[in-house]
C-alpha cells in the first residue's frame, strides 16, 4: 500500500481533518471552480485577472517560460502575482506553481545547475541525489513554486532518443532508486516548505520504438532551426505487459512509496492506445491496483493528440483517469469543452470530483492552504554557494574514466604547458545542455557558472602555461606540449529535437582531435555529452578519455578529479556501445560483440 503524505508532514489525526475540508470545499464548489482546478495554463497564455476569473488552478512555465528579464527577484514577483490572483477566488482555493527544476531551478539564470539525470546515475548515489533535490526545492521556493515536474524515471533503452539524459540510467533499479530518493529530497525534509514531485512520463516513454514517432509541425514555427522530425520521442513503445511492468512501472511504484502525490503522463502510446486515454494504465493499474491516490497531470498539449476532435481529446482523457489538464495556449477552449462534456454527460460528476478531491487534498498536504503570502526562504538562496559546492561533488562523482593508458591520469598540476582545445571547454552553455535557461539550452554565457577552462586555470600550479584555442589551432606551437586536452559537446537539445539516427562522433570533432594530437604527448579526451556516442574508430589516438555528460555550472568538480584531489568514481549507468547496430539495447545481445564499455564500467 502507498503512503500518501510525505513522512515529514502531518500525521493521521491532520489526514482525517483534511479530508474532511476536502470534502467541505468541494461541496461548495461550482461545476465552474471545479473545472477551473483542474486547469493549467502556461504563464504566457493568461495573465493573473484571468486566473481569478476563471478560478484556475495551477499556472506553469514552460521551458524557458521566463519572465523579463529572466533573474530570481522577477521570478518571485511573477509567481507571487499568479498565487495572490487566485487567492481573490471566492474560495480562496490556492494556486500551485510547476515548473521543470530538473537538474536545479534550470529557467532561472543564476541558479546551481546540477548534472542532467544521466550523470547521475553514473555517481550511483541515492543520498547525493536526495540531497539535491532538497537543495533545488530551497531555490524553488525562493521564487515561491512549489512544484515540479521531475524526477524523469524513464528508462531508456535507445540512446538514439533525445531525452536519453533525462534518465539516470538504462537499469531498472538504479532508476527506481534514485527516482525515490529525488522524490524524498523535494519533498520530504522541507515541511510546510515542501516541493511537490512529478515522476514523468508514466509510462514507457523509454520504451519506444525508433521510426514509431512523428513530425511536428509546431516545432517549425517557434524553433525554425530545430529538427521537427521527431522518430522516437512521443513514439509507441511496443513491449508486452510483463515488460512494461518490470522495467517501466516499478519505478512508479518506488516513487509513490516515497511519496509522490502528482504524475506526469507520457506522450507515447502503448497498446493501440495514446497514454493519456489509456484508461486501463491510468486507473485500473495506477489508481486502483498500485493505489496511487495523488493526481494526474497531463503533457504539454497532449491530450490534443488523442483525436482531431478536441472535445474527444478532453472526454477521453478525463475519462481515462486524468486530473489535470496542461494547456500551453488555448485554456479558454479547454475549460469550456470540459464544462460541456460535464454538463452533456459525456464526463460523469463523480470523476470530476474525484479528480478535484486528489488535487485539493495534494494541495492540503503541501501547506498550500496555509502559506504565507510571501515565502521564507530568501531570494540569495538561489545560487548559494553552499548549494555550488553540491553541484560540484555530484559532477566529481558523476565523471567515468573509460580510459587511461600510462597514468595520463591524474594530470600533474606543474606541467609546463597544456594545450586546451574545443568551444565546449569554455562554454557554460554546452556544459549545461538542454532545459538551461530556454527549453532546447543554448551555447554561450547563458548563466553564471564555472567553466572548465576557467577552473583548469584556478588549479594548475602558477608556471604553467594554459593555451587555450576553440578550434585546436596552436599556431607556432612546434614544440611538444606535454598534455592536450580536447574537450568535445553535442549541441544542446530537449526532447524529441534531440533524436538522432547516428551517434557516431562528428567529422569536426574528429577533425578537432587531429589537429590537437600532433601537438601533444599524452591526449585527453573530455567528453560532454546526453549520451554514449560512437567513438570506438578514433579511442586509439586518446590516452585518456572521460565522459563527463551534462555536468552543468560547477566546472571545478572535473578540475577537482582531472588535477587528482579527488579520486574518479563514476561507473556508466549506461552500456557503452562500440557500433551503431548495438543501439538500442537488444541490439547489443544481438550484434555478438561486446559493448565498447559495459554497464558499470568505470576505471578509479
Ligand atoms: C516549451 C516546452 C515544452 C515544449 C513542448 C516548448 O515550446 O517551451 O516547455 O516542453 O515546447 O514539447
Ligand atoms: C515535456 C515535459 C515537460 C512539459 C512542460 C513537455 O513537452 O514532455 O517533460 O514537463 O513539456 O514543460
Amino acid at each position: 500500500m502507498s503512503k500518501v503524505w510525505p513522512t515529514s508532514l502531518p500525521d493521521r489525526d491532520w489526514q482525517f481533518k483534511q479530508k474532511e475540508s476536502v470534502h467541505d470545499l468541494l461541496s461548495r464548489m461550482t461545476l465552474a471552480e471545479k473545472v477551473g482546478q483542474m486547469t493549467q495554463v502556461e504563464k504566457n497564455s493568461i495573465s493573473p485577472e484571468e486566473v481569478t476569473e476563471y478560478a484556475i488552478g495551477s499556472v506553469l512555465s514552460g521551458g524557458g517560460g521566463n519572465p523579463m528579464p529572466n533573474m530570481p527577484q522577477e521570478w518571485a514577483d511573477m509567481v507571487h502575482g499568479f498565487k495572490e490572483a487566485a487567492r481573490k477566488t471566492r474560495l480562496g482555493i490556492p494556486l500551485i506553481y510547476g515548473v521543470d527544476a530538473i537538474h536545479g531551478h534550470n529557467n532561472v539564470v543564476g541558479a546551481t545547475i546540477f548534472p542532467h539525470n544521466i550523470g547521475l546515475g553514473a555517481t550511483r548515489d541515492a543520498d547525493l541525489v536526495e540531497q539535491i533535490g532538497r537543495i533545488t526545492a530551497t531555490e524553488l521556493v525562493a521564487t515561491g513554486v512549489r512544484w515540479t515536474f521531475a524526477p524523469c524515471v524513464a528508462v531508456p533503452h535507445d540512446l538514439r532518443w533525445g531525452r536519453t539524459y533525462e534518465g539516470y540510467s538504462e537499469d531498472t533499479n538504479l532508476v527506481a532508486e534514485l527516482g525515490a530518493a529525488c522524490v524524498r529530497g523535494l519533498q520530504n525534509t522541507h515541511g510546510a516548505q515542501a516541493v511537490l514531485s512529478c515522476p514523468k512520463h508514466y509510462v514507457g516513454d523509454g520504451a519506444t520504438t525508433w521510426g514509431s514517432g512523428r513530425s511536428y509541425d509546431w516545432i517549425i514555427e517557434q524553433w525554425p532551426a530545430a529538427d521537427h522530425d521527431w522518430p522516437i520521442d512521443q513514439g509507441i513503445s511496443e513491449v508486452d505487459e510483463a515488460t512494461l511492468r518490470a522495467k517501466h512501472i516499478s519505478p512508479y511504484i518506488a516513487a509513490i512509496e516515497a511519496g509522490a502525490m502528482s504524475i506526469m503522463v507520457s506522450y507515447s502510446s502503448w497498446d493501440g492506445a495514446k497514454l493519456h486515454a489509456h484508461k486501463y494504465l491510468l486507473t485500473d493499474v495506477l489508481k486502483n491496483e498500485i493505489g496511487f491516490h495523488g493526481f494526474l497531470v497531463s503533457d504539454w498539449m497532449a491530450i490534443d493528440q488523442i483525436d482531431p476532435d478536441y472535445y474527444t481529446c478532453v472526454v477521453a482523457s478525463i475519462n481515462a483517469g486524468l486530473d489535470m489538464i496542461m494547456v500551453p495556449f488555448n485554456f479558454r477552449r479547454c475549460v469550456s469543452t470540459l464544462t460541456q462534456a460535464v454538463e452533456n454527460g459525456d464526463v460523469p460528476l463523480e470523476r470530476i470530483n474525484d479528480a478535484v478531491a486528489r488535487i485539493l487534498t495534494v494541495k492540503f498536504a503541501l501547506g498550500l492552504f496555509d502559506e504565507p503570502s510571501r515565502n521564507e526562504h530568501p531570494i540569495s538562496d538561489i545560487g548559494a554557494e553552499s548549494h555550488r559546492q553540491v553541484a560540484r561533488e555530484a559532477v566529481r562523482k558523476s565523471l567515468v574514466v573509460l580510459k587511461n593508458d600510462d597514468h595520463t591520469l591524474p594530470v600533474p598540476r606543474n606541467m609546463k604547458q597544456i594545450l586546451v582545445a574545443g568551444q565546449a571547454a569554455d562554454d557554460i552553455g554546452l556544459q549545461c545542455g538542454g532545459w538551461t535557461i530556454e527549453w532546447m539550452g543554448k551555447p554561450g554565457h547563458s548563466t553564471p557558472g564555472t567553466t572548465l577552462l576557467t577552473a583548469i586555470r584556478g588549479v594548475v600550479s602558477p608556471d604553467t602555461t594554459i593555451d587555450y584555442s576553440p578550434d585546436g589551432h596552436f599556431r607556432g606551437a612546434d614544440e611538444m606540449a606535454e598534455i592536450g586536452l580536447v574537450v568535445l559537446s553535442e549541441s544542446p537539445y530537449a526532447e524529441g529535437t534531440g533524436d538522432r539516427a547516428d551517434l557516431t562522433l562528428s567529422a569536426a570533432d574528429v577533425a578537432l582531435i587531429e589537429r590537437v594530437r600532433p601537438h601533444c604527448q599524452q591526449l585527453v579526451v573530455i567528453l560532454f555529452s546526453g549520451r554514449p556516442l560512437i567513438i570506438t574508430d578514433h579511442l586509439e589516438k586518446f590516452d585518456a578519455f572521460i565522459a563527463a555528460w551534462l555536468p552543468g555550472t560547477e566546472g571545478q568538480g572535473i578540475a577537482d578529479v582531472l588535477f587528482g584531489d579527488y579520486p574518479f568514481t563514476g561507473r556508466l549507468a549506461y552500456s557503452w556501445p562500440k557500433r551503431m547496430n548495438q543501439i538500442p539495447l537488444k541490439g547489443m545481445a544481438e550484434s555478438g560483440e561486446d559493448p565498447l564499455f559495459p554497464f558499470g564500467f568505470g576505471l578509479a
